[in-house]
C-alpha cells in the first residue's frame, strides 16, 4: 500500500518583529487587550523586499534541507495561500522557479486558513494516484498586505511567514489505517454560506482591487471549536486512534482561547498542544507547518509521534489529518 510520508519541514519569516507595544502607537489598542482575548504577543510582518513567494521558496529550501533531499527530486509542489504575489500564475509556479525546478507541476490552493490542510489532503491523494512521487507542500502568506490598519478588531490579529514540508510516497506492506507512518486520515469540510463572517471585500473579477479582510470574530469564535472538533472525531474515527492518545496536536494559531477550548472539549492535555500564536499571530496557511516546526526542531516531536493537524477559516472550511512521523 501507499503511504504519504513526512521528510522535513522549514520555515521563512520576515526580519521585522512588531510587538504589541509597537502596535499601540499606531493602533488605538493595548498589549493587555490583545493578549487577553487572542495570547498573540508579537508577528511578523514583511517588508517590501518579502513576498509570499520569497518566503515560501525561503521555507521550502530549509525543508529540503532538513530533509536532506535535493530540491531537483521534487515532481509536485502545492502552495496554499490566500494572499498570492500576482492573481496569476500561481505562487507555487515561481517558487518552483526560484529553486530552479524545472520538471513536475506547481499549483495553488485556496482554503484560506485551511489551506495547508487542504494543500496536504490535495498532495496525498496526487501521491497515492501515482501522479508524483515527491512533493513540497507550502503554506506561504503575506496577510499584511490585506489588512485594514485602521480597523483594530483585525489588523492586530495577523502576521506573515511560510512553513513547508517534504513528502514523498512510499510503499509500505498493508496494514491498519491507524497504524504504520505517513498520513493516516483526512477530513476536509467548507460550507459557503458563512462568507459574510470572514472575508475579503475585493477581487479581480468583482472590484478589481485586492480588498482588505472583513471579519465578524465573534461569529468565527462561535463555530470554530465545533467545527474543529467534528473533523477531528471523524479522523479519529477512520483510524481508531482517539484524541486523546495522539502525541501532538498541531493547530492552527488564530486564538490561545479557541485552541485551548478544542482541546479541552476532545480531552487533549494543553501539555500536548503546540502553541506559537503568542509569537507569530494568525499566519493563515502557514501557521500549522510554522508549528509543526518549531517542535520538530525543539525535540518534542520524535521519530512515530502521531500528530493531529487541524484548522478552520475563511469559506468557512475546516479540516483535520492524522500524520505519523
Ligand atoms: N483593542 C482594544 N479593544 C478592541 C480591539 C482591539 N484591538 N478590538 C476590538 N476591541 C473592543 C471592541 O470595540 C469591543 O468594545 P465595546 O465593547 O466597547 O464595543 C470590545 O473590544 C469587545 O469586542 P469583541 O469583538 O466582542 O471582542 P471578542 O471578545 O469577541 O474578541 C476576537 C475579539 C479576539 C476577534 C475574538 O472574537 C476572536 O478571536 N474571534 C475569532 C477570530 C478568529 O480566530 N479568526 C481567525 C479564524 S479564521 C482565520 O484564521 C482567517
Amino acid at each position: 500500500m501507499k503511504r504519504t510520508v513526512m521528510l522535513g519541514v522549514g520555515t521563512a519569516l520576515p526580519k521585522r518583529v512588531v510587538t504589541n507595544a509597537d502596535l499601540e502607537k499606531t493602533v488605538d489598542t493595548t498589549d493587555e487587550w490583545i493578549v487577553q482575548r487572542t495570547g498573540i504577543r508579537q508577528r511578523y510582518i514583511a517588508d517590501e523586499t518579502e513576498t509570499t513567494a520569497s518566503l515560501g521558496a525561503d521555507a521550502a529550501r530549509a525543508a529540503l534541507e532538513n530533509a536532506g533531499v535535493d530540491a531537483q527530486s521534487i515532481d509536485l509542489i502545492v502552495v496554499a495561500t490566500a494572499t498570492p504575489d500576482n492573481t496569476f500564475p500561481a505562487t507555487a509556479v515561481e517558487i518552483q522557479k526560484r529553486l530552479g525546478i524545472h520538471h513536475g507541476y506547481a499549483f495553488d490552493v485556496a482554503a484560506v486558513c485551511t489551506g495547508f490542510i487542504y494543500a496536504l489532503a490535495t498532495v496525498d491523494a496526487h501521491l497515492k494516484a501515482g501522479l508524483a512521487k515527491r512533493a513540497l507542500v507550502i503554506g506561504a502568506e503575506t496577510f499584511s498586505r490585506i489588512l485594514d490598519w485602521e480597523d483594530r478588531t483585525t489588523c492586530v490579529l495577523f502576521g506573515d511567514g511560510a512553513g513547508a514540508i517534504v513528502v514523498e510516497t512510499q510503499e509500505l506492506e498493508e496494514m491498519a489505517p491507524g497504524e504504520g507512518p505517513g498520513v493516516l486520515a483526512v477530513s476536509l469540510r467548507s460550507d459557503g454560506t458563512h462568507k459574510e463572517k470572514l472575508y475579503v471585500d475585493g477581487g479581480p473579477s468583482t472590484t478589481q482591487t485586492v480588498g482588505k479582510l472583513r471579519m465578524e470574530g465573534r461569529e468565527v469564535f462561535r463555530h470554530a471549536v465545533g467545527m474543529i472538533t467534528d473533523v477531528i472525531k471523524d479522523v479519529c474515527g477512520q483510524t481508531g486512534i482517539a484524541a486523546s492518545e495522539i502525541d501532538w496536536l498541531v493547530p492552527h494559531q488564530a486564538n490561545r482561547r479557541i485552541i485551548d477550548a478544542s482541546a479541552k472539549k476532545l480531552g487533549i492535555d494543553i501539555k500536548n498542544v503546540v502553541v506559537t500564536v503568542d509569537k507569530h499571530g494568525n499566519t493563515s496557511a502557514a501557521s500549522v507547518p510554522l508549528a509543526l516546526d518549531e517542535a520538530v526542531r525543539d525535540g518534542r516531536v520524535r521519530p512515530g509521534d502521531t500528530l493531529l493537524l487541524e484548522a478552520m477559516g475563511g469559506g468557512f472550511t475546516w479540516g483535520a489529518i492524522l500524520l505519523r512521523v
